[in-house]
């Protein structure tokens, strides 16, 4: 339409010019001569020639009517008449004809185009047949982190959720990207631009359709106790910190159940179950939260006996990428319906979905609960007795390991009153009935001593029992106590089948030892999971690296896993390949898209969904 306006002035000013619809005539557009060259010709054509004698082609006698001269003048007088009105006729009709053609172009374009959407409608574009999806097959995420843009999204967060729970604050936004014991910092570019705290699954449903609609990237947050760089932020965008939601909703005593929201912290959640002679099994690092713990897919000292997270989530609410809220399932115990979202979302580190309400199996609190503690000559001696007591079938409830050098730190930062031998050591923890944990205890300090023990103590009260535990519990803030000032501390967490275990530790002490790092080994070790804590200056971090890298592989080439309870965050991106092939990968990523095909929900985490730069991937 208006490319078709802005010619019309240009026809009707040009000299000479005829309109378009004659395009014949183009070549006489610029001047007039040409026309009436070429009529004189015609003309031409129609007169006899001033010699011939013939009257064949002509119906007047030269001599009795005008000469060829007046014959021609007259016959070029009438055309340029001709010619006049012809230019008269037409430039009358032309933006009638301008007008009509516009309109004809305009119905035309509509009809294409509503045929087009039709066709689109009835023969939509065919999906993408593949099952997986490849990194190769990836398209950069593009999201809008435009000041001016983002200024937009703070107003409409501050209509949600109020502008009290909205914050920019400098160390709120930094508590956000990262920790002292994460192995990740974001920059200050990556870091989030605001911190949102909702109250209610609406609020956070809302949120997610604003961050949709504007395409920002988001972060949840719960206890932050995450340590593989789970909540550090890799492009900006905001994180949604689920302080607020921290009510336990309804108690099903009878059902032995419990709904929460992601706000809850699981030794919160212990006391307030105690008081009904219940509890909840899983127990990662002190301070996880329920959110997180989710997102983790964690686990803890009680998984050996009661297993992980995994094991203890009934249903989820959650918010998706596009602000849907979905129910996995309702409370029973079992089921058989459809697939099983709440199990696809553990583990899910907040990539697919952001949990805003979990309905939790609980148990009832054992009656009676011990703990010992053996203190070894070596670490495969330790290790060796603890595949002992696991191959007798003593049902104890936990059974850890700390080398020399942790129990050494345990000391030095003072975490219990007791001082311990500073010897590769085995934590047991005993759950029954009294005799039932008596009977436990004499069982396993027979195998211990048997198995090369040096000592062996048990609690024999209660305040005896929770120091004897935290002393295990503790182990990571007591590594932590004895950095030196600014260093830095990497957790490294893999599994492998449990009889490989006495190898994997043993090789990995004597490789931390040849690195000359400040290190120690704790592992859960009736599951075959165990960790590194190293110390590093930022002069070491490769040499950090390295150590964690090689410790990966060697559990890989054992049939194990690159992480067994602490996740892949940003650290074991790369190494799931190698455990899993690529194809399970490209497979979980295929997961990915189709959950958040925009990569708003803590890109970049557990899967890539773009290619890493070159040389940002350790070679295997
Ligand atoms: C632990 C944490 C680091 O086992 O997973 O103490
Ligand atoms: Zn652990």
């Amino acid at each position: 339409m208006s490319r078709l306006a802005g010619k019309m002035p240009k026809l009707a000013t040009a000299p000479g010019a005829r309109p378009s619809s004659f395009p014949s005539m183009r070549p006489s557009r610029t001047t007039s001569a040409p026309l009436q060259f070429r009529r004189l010709e015609s003309t031409q054509r129609f007169s006899p020639p001033p010699s011939s004698t013939s009257s064949s082609t002509t119906t007047k006698k030269p001599s009795s009517g005008p000469s060829f001269k007046g014959q021609l003048t007259q016959s070029i007088t009438k055309r340029i008449q001709r010619e006049r009105d012809d230019l008269k006729r037409l430039s009358h009709m032309r933006p009638q004809n301008s007008l009509g053609r516009m309109m004809g172009m305009t119905f035309v374009l509509f009809t294409v185009g509503a045929i087009s959407y039709w066709c689109g409608l009835k023969y939509p574009k065919e999906a993408d047949p593949a099952s997986t999806l490849p990194l190769a097959a990836t398209k950069p995420p593009k999201h809008n982190l435009n000041p001016a843009h983002l200024e937009a999204a703070w107003s409409d967060f501050v209509a949600i959720v109020g502008k009290e729970n909205v914050s920019t604050a400098d160390d709120v936004i930094s508590q956000h990207a990262t920790s002292e014991w994460s192995t990740h910092r974001a920059a200050d570019d990556q870091k989030p631009f605001c911190v949102v705290y909702p109250a209610t699954t609406e609020e956070v449903s809302e949120l997610m359709k604003v961050c949709h609609y504007r395409r920002i990237p988001v972060v949840g947050y719960s206890g932050g106790t995450s340590l593989e760089g789970h909540y550090t932020p890799t492009r900006s965008g905001i994180c949604i910190d689920f302080s607020r939601m921290n009510k336990v909703l309804s108690l099903h005593k009878d059902d032995l159940d419990v709904v929460v929201q992601p706000g809850v912290g699981w030794e919160d959640l212990n006391e307030m179950l105690a008081e009904q002679n219940l509890f909840f099994p899983p127990d990662p690092g002190p301070g996880a939260q329920i959110g997180g713990m989710i997102g983790t897919g964690c686990s803890g000292t009680n998984a050996y006996r009661y297993g992980t997270m995994r094991e203890w989530v009934l249903s989820l609410t959650v918010v998706m990428a596009d602000g849907t809220v979905i129910k996995t399932r309702q409370r029973p115990r079992k089921s058989s319906a459809g697939y099983d979202l709440t199990r696809l979302f553990i583990g899910s580190e907040g990539t697919l979905g952001l949990v805003t309400e979990a309905t939790l199996k609980v148990t009832v609190k054992p009656a009676s609960e011990s703990v010992a503690v053996a203190s070894f000559g070596s670490i495969r001696e330790a290790a060796n007795c603890v595949a002992k007591v696991v191959g007798e079938g003593v049902p104890v409830a936990a059974v850890e390991i700390l080398d020399d050098d942790q129990m050494r730190f345990i000391n030095q930062a003072g975490a219990t009153s007791r001082s311990w031998k500073e010897a590769p050591t085995i934590f047991f923890k005993f759950t029954g009935t009294p005799s039932g944990v008596k009977e436990q205890v004499a069982i396993v300090q027979k195998i211990t001593k048997g198995s090369g023990g040096k000592s062996f103590d048990f609690a024999k009260d209660e305040q005896e029992r929770v120091e004897l535990w935290s002393a295990r519990k503790e182990a990571l803030w007591s590594t932590m106590a004895v950095k030196k000032p600014g260093d830095r501390v990497w957790t490294g967490d893999v599994a492998v089948p449990m009889s490989r275990l006495p190898d994997i530790i043993d090789q990995t002490k004597q490789d931390l030892g040849r690195s000359g790092l400040k290190s120690s080994i704790v592992g859960h070790v009736g599951d075959g999971n165990f960790h590194i804590i190293l110390l590093y200056s930022d002069a070491e971090r490769k040499l950090a690296e390295e150590c964690v890298h090689r410790m990966v592989k060697r559990a890989v080439e054992m049939e194990g896993t690159v992480t067994g309870e602490h996740g892949v965050g940003l650290v074991k991106r790369d190494y799931l390949p190698h455990e899993l092939g690529e194809s399970t990968v490209d497979a979980m990523r295929k997961i990915k898209t189709a959950f958040d095909p925009l990569c708003l929900l803590n890109c970049d985490k557990v899967v890539r969904v773009e290619k890493p730069a070159r040389g940002e991937v350790s070679e295997w």
